[in-house]
Formats: structure tokens, sequence, C-alpha cells
């Protein structure tokens, strides 16, 4: 399907991704119009690894050094494009970087190898709507590869390289002090740099209320720890069960027909940077 031009959604150990032959430009274009994703916003590149890396962006020490550490993994980088890379210029929304990412999926490593070239996967949601983190939680109408639940259930973390300086640009599955090099801060207003920083993101249809320690109206409440909520994220209040859990949860909060969402408060530490990142833009005010 993926050479004759079509769309699968896959697997990954983080997120389903919607793929797409990422040097195929009608296909790629297909992903933006099924996400209803804004042009502007880049798509990355799924590689088998360092070495198809190598033939799509300019690969210097400090990129060798983390592929080297953390792929196959949830770890995105963003590097200068190769000219002549077999990626359509679309896929980049026309930006002279291009992200890529070996995932550690044996689904989604089985798909790029069987094409042979990179697939660019999205999450696999319209865009701005919540992640999916199981087969049934993806309403495109796309035939969907079940790989069950991902393992991570948060995005990758998405590191930009530019002049041997590396730049958060997304907290993921990866803690900036687990990535174990010097990062610039990256100031919010660089917009372009990370266009799909958008600050409304991950959102469920409903209103969402952040370190809610008790419901209020009828709201759907989220619990985390000693918070109970109706449902819980992590008794154990274990930030990594409970990134695993975040979307499912999200989901049925969306499903359950109430008004509006709460969640207890998760603390900002390792797993939890990424949960609170996610859950602070589905709290944001939503564009008209
Ligand atoms: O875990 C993941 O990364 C998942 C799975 C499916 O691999 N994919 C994912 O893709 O989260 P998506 O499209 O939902 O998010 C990709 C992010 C967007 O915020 C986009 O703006 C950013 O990566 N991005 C892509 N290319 C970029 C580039 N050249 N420069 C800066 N940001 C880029
Ligand atoms: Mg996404």
């Amino acid at each position: 399907m993926l050479r004759a031009g079509g769309l699968v959604v896959l697997p990954t150990e983080t997120v389903y991704g919607l793929a797409a032959d990422a040097a195929n430009p009608q296909a790629v274009a297909r992903v933006f119009a099924a996400k209803g994703r804004p042009a502007f916003n880049p798509l990355i590149a799924h590689i088998s690894g360092a070495v198809m890396a190598a033939g799509l962006v300019e690969v210097g020490p400090l990129a060798v050094d983390l592929m080297a550490r953390f792929w196959p993994g949830p770890l995105t980088l963003v590097l200068p494009v190769r000219e002549g890379a077999p990626v359509a210029a679309l896929a980049r929304a026309g930006l002279r970087t291009l992200a890529v990412r070996a995932p550690a999926h044996e689904l989604a490593q089985a798909v790029i190898a069987g094409l042979g070239r990179a697939v660019v996967a999205p999450s696999a949601n319209a865009s701005g709507a919540l992640s999916p983190t199981r087969a049934e939680h993806v309403t495109l109408d796309v035939p969907v590869l079940d790989g069950g639940p991902c393992r991570w259930g948060v995005e990758s973390t998405i590191v930009g390289i530019a002049d041997g300086r590396a730049t958060l640009l997304r907290p993921g599955v990866i803690s900036a002090e687990a990535l174990g090099v010097a990062l610039v801060k990256h100031a919010d207003n660089a917009a372009i740099s990370a266009p799909g920083q958008m600050v409304s993101h991950y959102a469920p249809r409903q209103p969402v209320r952040l370190e809610a320690t008790a419901p209020e109206g009828d709201e759907y409440w989220i619990g985390f720890g000693a918070v109970a909520g109706e449902e819980n994220l992590s008794v154990e209040g274990d930030v990594v069960e409970a990134a695993a859990r975040l979307f499912d949860a999200l989901h049925r909060a969306q499903a359950s027909g109430r008004a509006r969402i709460a969640v207890a408060p998760v603390p900002e530490m390792g797993l939890g940077v990424a949960i609170n990142d996610r859950l602070r833009r589905a709290a944001a005010p939503r564009p008209a």
C-alpha cells in the first residue's frame, strides 16, 4: 500500500503513526489532508537507523553520539537536510532541516525495511486532537496495523542540532537529564523552529482543568497517586505508568459525555515533564 502511495496506520513504541512513503509527494500530501494538518507543520521521517539517516541529513559528532545511545528509540533529531535527499519537500514544510527517528518497534521497522526507504509518520490523529496509543483510538479512515497498546504512550523527545549545539524542541519519553548533553534553552517564541509546538494541541473535545485535587460539577476526574480521581493514571505515583495511560484516559474522558475534564497534579520529574507538556496544551485555550 505504501509503495502505491497509500496510507497505513502503524504502531510505534511511543504512539501510533499515520505512515506514507516519504519520497512520494502525493502520498505525503495525503497525510496532511487526512489529518487536516497545516502545511507549515513538518513531519518526522522514520528510518531504520543511522545508516539510512546519513543519506537524508548531515550528521555531526553530537548526532552520531545521540543516535548511538538512543536509537532505535524515542528520540527524534532535527538536522540539516542533505541536498537531493529522497524526502518530499512538503514533508519538511519547506524547511532546510529534516526530523529523523528510528523507532524501536518491530512492526514499524519491518515496514520501513519492506519499503526500503523513509516513512513519514505523524501521530495518527486529526491535527490538534488526542494522540492514539491503541489501535482502537484511531478514527482516521485508514487501515490500521494493530500492535497493541504502545509501550511509552507519549511522543518522542525532539532535539534540534545546529552548529554543534543541541536544543530541546519537544519534551518526550527521554528526559532532558537522560539525554546527557548540554541543551541550549529553546525560546518559547521560536515558533518556526518547532512549528508543531502549537499552544493548543493533544486536546480532547471538552475543556480541561489541571492541578485538580477534587472534581467540580460533572467533570470527568483523572487522578494520579494519592489524588484518587474516578480513574487513576498511577496509584503508585509512577510517571512511566502514568505516561503509558495518559492518552487512553483522555480518550475515555472524551467519550464519557461529561462537559469537562479535570486532571490531578503530576510531578514535573522524568516523564512527568512530557506528561505536563501534553496536559498544558490539552488545557490551553482553543483556536476560534
Ligand atoms: O513519537 C513520535 O515522534 C510520533 C511517532 C508516530 O513516531 N510522531 C509524532 O509526529 O509525534 P507528529 O507529527 O505528531 O509530531 C512531530 C513534531 C511536530 O511538532 C513537528 O512540528 C516537529 O515534530 N518537527 C518535524 N520536523 C521538524 C523540523 N524540521 N523542525 C522542527 N520541528 C519539526
Ligand atoms: Mg502529534
